[in-house]
């Protein structure tokens, strides 16, 4: 069974193609990591992905629904943490949880329970009535996936969700991911700029580089492929163009570079 599919995917925001022409499987059940510099166009994907963009040119099926046809049957298949912040910091952990309970339609009867499960699934039972400006950036990110949980997702999407976190809050958090797919079978699509993580955690990762995918297998493959000792971030390197190892510096560097700083502003 296939969790999301991929095929002739292109997005471009005015002449900058995000998206292009991307083919991409992600099967039921694994843990897939899309992989690639910042600018590549994982966020955008996701977009398509996640119905939050349209989908033209290209196709894509989530479970086999298509977003353009069966937006709802997508969305709630779907636990989706963005990058940027989607928690409320002047409400309590179970304020939030509850809210995205709302907003998936979860049956009223059933809400108190479910956002319980979730709060303590992901270890924040006793923090749950805390207001979540008091919580460490950890703890937020773990309440985002209980936002996201509490839907009862088949595919969940994390897009960096261990940005900014200690090593031992990164550790939890995916501590937190691979039980959370080993108990309910849920399929997990993160992206991460932290190729530790992608080789310990991810079965099979994609690495994307300006709007496609340039590699893709498992760490083992990927690093195999690049010669013995190689380890993930060689491979990102190898497939992103690095200064040194591809280019030495020369004008497209310069020009991804640029592009970098401008997006921070
Ligand atoms: N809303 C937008 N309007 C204009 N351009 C955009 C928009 N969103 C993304 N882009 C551009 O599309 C390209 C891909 O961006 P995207 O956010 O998908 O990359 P990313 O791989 O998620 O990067 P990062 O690792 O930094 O999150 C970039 O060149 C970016 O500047
Ligand atoms: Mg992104």
């Amino acid at each position: 069974m296939t969790a999301v599919a991929c095929t002739g995917l292109r997005h471009a925001f005015g002449d900058q193609v995000a998206v292009d022409d991307l083919d991409l499987t992600v099967r039921s059940g694994e843990i897939f990591g899309l992989l690639g510099p910042n600018g590549a166009g994982k966020t955008t994907a996701i977009r398509l992905i996640t119905t939050l963009l349209p989908v033209r040119p290209g196709m894509v099926t989530v479970f086999g629904a298509d977003p353009a046809r069966r937006p709802l049957a997508v969305r709630r298949a779907i636990g989706y943490v963005p990058q940027l912040l989607s928690a409320d910091g002047s409400l309590t952990g179970r304020e939030n949880v509850s809210l995205f309970a709302r907003l998936f339609d979860v049956p009223r009867r059933e809400r108190a329970d479910r956002v319980d499960g979730a709060l303590t699934a992901m270890g924040l039972a006793e923090a749950a009535d805390r207001m979540v400006k008091t919580y460490s950036g950890g703890m937020v990110r773990r309440l985002e996936l209980a936002q996201a949980l509490v839907n009862r997702p088949r595919l969940l999407i994390l897009d960096e969700p261990t940005i900014g976190l200690d090593p031992v809050a990164r550790g939890a958090l995916w501590d937190k991911v691979t039980e959370l797919r080993a108990t309910t079978g849920a399929t997990v699509l993160v992206t991460t700029h932290y190729m530790d993580e992608a080789d310990q955690y991810c079965e099979r990762v994609a690495l994307m580089h300006r709007g496609r995918i340039r590699a893709l297998g498992t760490p083992g493959e990927l690093k195999a492929a690049l010669g013995p000792e190689s380890t993930l971030e060689d491979v990102f390197r190898h497939h992103t163009g690095d200064t040194f190892a591809e280019t030495q510096g020369g004008f497209r560097d310069v020009r991804g570079t640029r592009r970098t700083a401008r997006r921070l502003g």
